[in-house]
Order: structure tokens, then sequence, then C-alpha cells
């Protein structure tokens, strides 16, 4: 390929390249520029192209991508040509991950790093550590509204201690997560501290207006993320007197991608983390980074172009470097993440499978899995080297975020099914053991997400206050349930800190007034290490879980029916109860393994000769990579227990 007026300005780029650049030897990123030009190219004209600075733009966007290649570390830069030549390197089966509060887990950066043996422990290669940039301490969204992006919170550690984590997690083989917000600031960011103080430069930085007359037009569509504590969409700002664009707390300022500054900005801070030592970088809210009137401001075309340059981007610098998408909207959205192709148009790696979660406790509620069967089969193909992040629980609210339409073909009225969901998690429903809170609730749409821990949810809370043996044991059932689900799904699935330990609500937060008006505090817990040692002793509550995981972990990495290559196949159990599908060795396609899922409280049967061709396995050939066990049979038909799973393999 070659195109003309690309390359011409490449050339131009290239001749004026600052002395300090120009005097490296930087081959390998020359290589890189030259292959992705074409595309970086066009995206940048395509957003920025009407400019009179477009010139001026791509040649900063070029210097700021070279300077960070020139800041990248040996080690870091062996590691990109290791990757580039075994690309599929993330879709095997052996990566496990986990997210946590670095405060929360540890207390800060030099005691996480005393406790990395208890992620080799359990199986964790993958350590999700959630925002550590400086952020005010009071309003900070917990570390999602950043001060400084440069700046690790003093209240977690220095550059330093992180520079010591990342290398004793590598030592390892211990990926490292870390997040980048893009879609807004602190207004305690010096960028919003000048445009509050009327630096035309820094207001241009965001979505800034002085009367309410575009503001208006935009509230006309767009929902409101927060609507108990920040309704609206715009904060007035004294001082300058006027609105600004704030789609979250009224203290995140929501950024303007429109000004290419921004981009370059945000595109330097991706890759000075990278350079710090992440392997992945988690985007945040990255379906919002669009604004445009009439429409609700999410999942625009340009926020997707936004991510394909910030990839072609990084796969200049530092290639070896993926994407989490962390986008919870609509289940045909959320896989647009990917992008369109796994070479062309490329976007995030990794996405969030918000459907998949909000699924399974749908059929935790019901103890049925028909939505959860019909949600899957409508979920949209997922592109080749590309996959998903499978979780139960993470720091945020449980959104009920699917679809209408297979709620009905489920069987359900969409409303008075999504209200039971939230009466059943909040306790309010009869019979219902969780002990949830309700979130974001919106008076004027009825709609409400659920907080809560995984343990509290399942309610391990009720029945150890009731200390009720029975229940239990069946929310520890449900709670190993879940993880055999995410574990075997297809994708990496990603535990939050203190589940693998039962650990319940933490309803301290009510305390602290910076929390106490977000009830997601409640399952961000500080993390009970006394309790943690209850997981060596034998049979506590801690030991089961915790050695339930522990051993799911171990046979999923060495299940290669369970890497994630476009290979699993929902299967018709005949029996609403159960969630099951097969997944197929990609390198052996005779190599399968049947997943099922009982999400009932009773024992279930699914016909035989449903789950293998009758004549080509015996039934007596079955066994269960988790337990190791046959599975009981009754007749023609295999019997899963209440709360339990199978991983059957034929023998
Ligand atoms: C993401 C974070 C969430 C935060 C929001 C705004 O969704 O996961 O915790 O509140 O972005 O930054």
């Amino acid at each position: 390929m070659y195109e003309q007026v690309s390359h011409s300005l490449l050339n131009e780029i290239m001749t004026e390249l600052k002395p300090d650049i120009k005097s490296e030897n930087i081959r390998h990123f020359y290589t890189r520029l030259g292959a992705n030009f074409y595309s970086i190219y066009t995206l940048f004209h395509y957003l920025y192209g009407d400019r009179d600075d477009f010139r001026q733009q791509a040649q900063r966007l070029v210097e700021t991508m070279a300077r960070q290649y020139i800041l990248r570390s040996d080690e870091l830069k062996q590691l990109d040509i290791e990757r580039e030549r075994d690309h599929n390197w993330f879709l095997n089966q052996q990566w496990v991950g986990m997210a946590l509060y670095s405060d929360g887990f540890a207390g800060d950066l030099t005691t996480l790093i005393t406790k990395v043996p208890y992620f080799q422990d359990l199986g964790i290669n993958m350590v999700h550590v959630m925002p550590i940039m400086a952020c005010p301490s009071g309003h900070s969204d917990g570390g999602y509204a950043v001060s400084n992006y440069r700046e690790i919170d003093r209240r977690v550690g220095t550059k330093e201690q992180l520079d010591i984590l990342a290398q004793e997690l590598r030592k390892r083989d211990i990926l490292l997560t870390l997040d980048v917000v893009l879609n807004h600031t602190s207004d305690e960011h010096e960028w919003a501290l000048r445009a509050k103080q009327g630096e035309e430069k820094y207001q241009d930085y965001y979505y800034v207006f002085p009367h309410r007359e575009i503001p208006d037009m935009f509230e006309q569509t767009m929902p409101e993320i927060f609507p108990e504590t920040a309704p609206g969409n715009f904060t007035w700002v004294e001082g300058i007197d006027k609105w600004v664009m704030t789609v979250f707390k009224n203290y995140q300022w929501d950024l303007n991608y429109n000004n290419p500054a921004v981009f370059i900005e945000m595109m330097d801070i991706i890759l000075f983390w990278a350079n710090h030592g992440a392997d992945i970088v988690r985007l945040d809210a990255v379906a919002f980074l669009w604004k445009k009137i009439g429409s609700t401001c999410q999942n625009e075309r340009e926020a997707h172009l936004i991510l394909q340059l910030m990839k072609d981007c990084c796969q200049v610098t530092a290639p070896g470097v993926l994407f989490i998408a962390e986008a919870i909207v609509a289940p045909v959205e959320v896989a647009k993440y990917f992008g369109e192709d796994a070479i062309h148009a490329k976007e995030c790696e990794i996405a969030y499978n918000a459907t998949f979660m909000a699924l399974l406790w749908d059929a935790v509620a019901t103890k049925c899995a028909r939505l959860l069967d019909q949600g899957i089969k409508s979920l949209p193909d997922k592109l080749e080297r590309a996959t998903w992040l499978n979780y139960i629980r993470c720091h945020d609210d449980i959104g009920l975020g699917f679809d209408d339409a297979d709620i009905r073909l489920a069987g359900y009225d969409p409303i008075p099914h999504r209200r039971f969901l939230i009466d059943y998690f909040t306790g309010d429903y009869k019979n219902s053991f969780a002990r949830g809170k309700p979130f974001g609730h919106n008076a004027k749409t009825g709609d409400a997400r659920i907080s809560g821990s995984l343990a509290s949810l399942v309610g391990l809370e009720v029945a150890l206050e009731r200390r009720d043996p029975k229940e239990i044991d069946d929310a520890i059932d449900t709670i190993i349930l879940l993880h055999g689900m995410i574990m075997s799904f297809g994708g990496i699935p990603l535990l939050y800190y203190g589940d693998e330990i039962g650990t319940t609500n933490d309803y301290r937060y009510v305390e602290d007034e910076r929390k106490s008006g977000d009830t997601r505090w409640m399952h961000r817990p500080t993390f009970d290490w006394d309790k943690a040692e209850l997981r060596n002793k034998h049979n506590t509550i801690e030991n089961r879980i915790f050695e339930a995981l522990k051993k799911m972990i171990a046979v999923r990495k060495e299940t290669p029916a369970f890497a994630d290559f476009n290979n699993r196949e929902l299967r018709d159990s005949g029996n609403p109860h159960l969630f099951s599908f097969c997944r197929i060795n990609p390198y052996h396609a005779s190599d399968r393994v049947l997943v099922v899922g009982n999400f009932d409280a009773r024992p279930q049967h699914m016909e035989i000769d449903d789950i293998i061709p009758t004549g080509v396995v015996q039934q007596a050939q079955l066994h269960d990579l988790y337990s190791g066990e046959k599975p009981a049979m009754f007749k023609n038909a295999l019997v899963i227990p209440p709360y339990r799973f199978y991983w059957l393999q034929a023998r």
C-alpha cells in the first residue's frame, strides 16, 4: 500500500523531528510508525483535519510517541517484540485476574508487594490495581477523579514503589493492569484549575458554556449517570460563571476530545504508565468519549475512532500493551469496543462482559437460566484476537443491562422483571436472603442498580446471622457455581478482592461523609487479613471458598478448551434451571468440555443424549474435571446437585 498524502506528511514530520529525537537510534519505532501511519493519519485527519494547525498537531503526536518510546526500558521493548511474535498470548486459558484497591487490599503499594505470594497461592496472574493516580481526598469517586495523571496518590505510595511492584510481578509472570481515566478529570486537576482562572486554552480542554442554551439541548437526550447524587450533566462554576459538562459527579469534568491537545495529552499519559510497567491499561468509561447534541452521548462513532487511534499509536510505541474497554453499555454496543476488525480498526483487545455478569445475577435471583441462555444467544460474536473479561462483582454497581427483547423472549415482562430483581437483591422480596442496597435510583424513570458484596448478595451474611448451616452451604455453593461459570465461559476471569474468602458487606462507609452517599462503598472492603488466614484452616468458610477457587484456577490453566478462540457452543439442556455450553479445544476439535451449572435449589437432570452423541462415548466415561468425580446418573440422565456445576469431559 502506498498512500501519497499520508506518506508525504510523514516525510515532512520526519524532516522536522526535534534533535533530541533525531539523535536516537529507534529503528523499531520507525518501522512500526511506517506500518501504522496511514491508519493514524486517516483517523487523526478525520477527527482534526479541519483545523489550521492540523500539521503541527500531527507533528506533536508523533514526537510524543517517539519520546515515550525513547523512555521505554529495554526490558519492556524486548517484551513488546516477544508479544508481537506471539500475538495471541492473552487468549490463552492460563490468565486469571483479580481487581483490588491497593489501599483496601494492602494499605499501600509497598505492602502490596509483600502480598504477591497470596496471588500465587490462589493462582492469580493478572492484577488490576485500581486507580492510584493523585486525586482529592474528598471528591475522588474512588480514584476515578484524577487531579494529577503523572503522580501516584501519596496515600498509596510513589512511582518508585510502583516500579518495584511491576518488577516483582513481571519476575513471576503476573500481569499488571492500571487504570487511565480518559473521559474526565477532577475539578482539582491543573487543567481545570487553570480553566477556572479563566485561561481559554484550558477551558478548551473541557465542555464549557456561558449560557444554558447548549447545555439544555444536550440535556434533552442525555441520560443521568448518578441521578441521586449528581443530577443533570452540567455544573455551574462560580468565578468563570459558566456551565461545565460533568456527566458523572459534579466534580468530574468531561474532557473535550474535539481538541487534539486533549487527545495527545491522554495518549502521552497512557504511554507514560505503559512505561511504568502496565501490561494492560484499563480505559475507563470509554463509551462517553464523544459528545453530540441530539444523542445520548454514549457509543458515538467518534468515541470508537478515538480508541482506534489510541490503539494504533500504542502499537507503535508499546505494542505489547493491551487495552481493556470499560464500557458498561447495551450488549450489542459492548462488542463494538473490540473494533471493527482484528487488524484494521482495532480498539481494545479486552472488554468487560457486563452482559454476562448481569445475566448471571438474573439466574441467581430467578433460580432459572432462561434469560441467561437467551442473553448469551443474543451476545454478538466477538472479533478474533479479542477476549472478554468475565466477572461476577467489581467495585461498581450491578446494572441490569440486558435487553428488553431478551427479557420478553425469556418469558418475562421487562418492567416488573427488573423491579423484581431490584427487590430481590435489596432484600425486599419474600424468601430473598440477599443484602444489597439500591444504587443510582432514578425517581424519574424508576431505574436502579444494585450494590453489595458477592457473599452478601448470595445470602451468606443472612445465613451467618441465622447460623443456618444449610443456608451457609447454599451461599458458598452459589459463590463457587458463579466462579465456575466465569472461569470456563471463554475470556479472562476477573475475581474481585475479598470474594475468594467470602467477604460480606462493609457498612462502615456510612460513617464517612465522603462515602456515605455512595452505596458502592459497601463492597469496597478493607481486606481482612486475619479472615484470610482462615483459608488455611480446614473447613472454614474461607477455606472452602478459597480452596475451591484455587482448584478451579489450576484446572482451568490445564484445560486448553478454556482458551478463548470463539470456541464455545451453547447447548440446549432442555431444563430451564441449567445453563450449559460446550468448550472446544481449538487445537483438537474432539477434545470438548461440557459446562453445566444448576442455578436451582433442587437437583436437576439433563438428558445424556444431549451431552454426547450416542455411541461416541459411554456415559461411564464422563468425569468432572473440577472435582475429578463421575457425575451422578439416574436412568439416562445426568443429575446436577443444587447450585453445582460440572466441567464434563469424556475420557
Ligand atoms: C467507571 C468506574 C466507576 C466510576 C466511573 C466514573 O465506570 O468504574 O467507578 O464511578 O467510571 O469515573
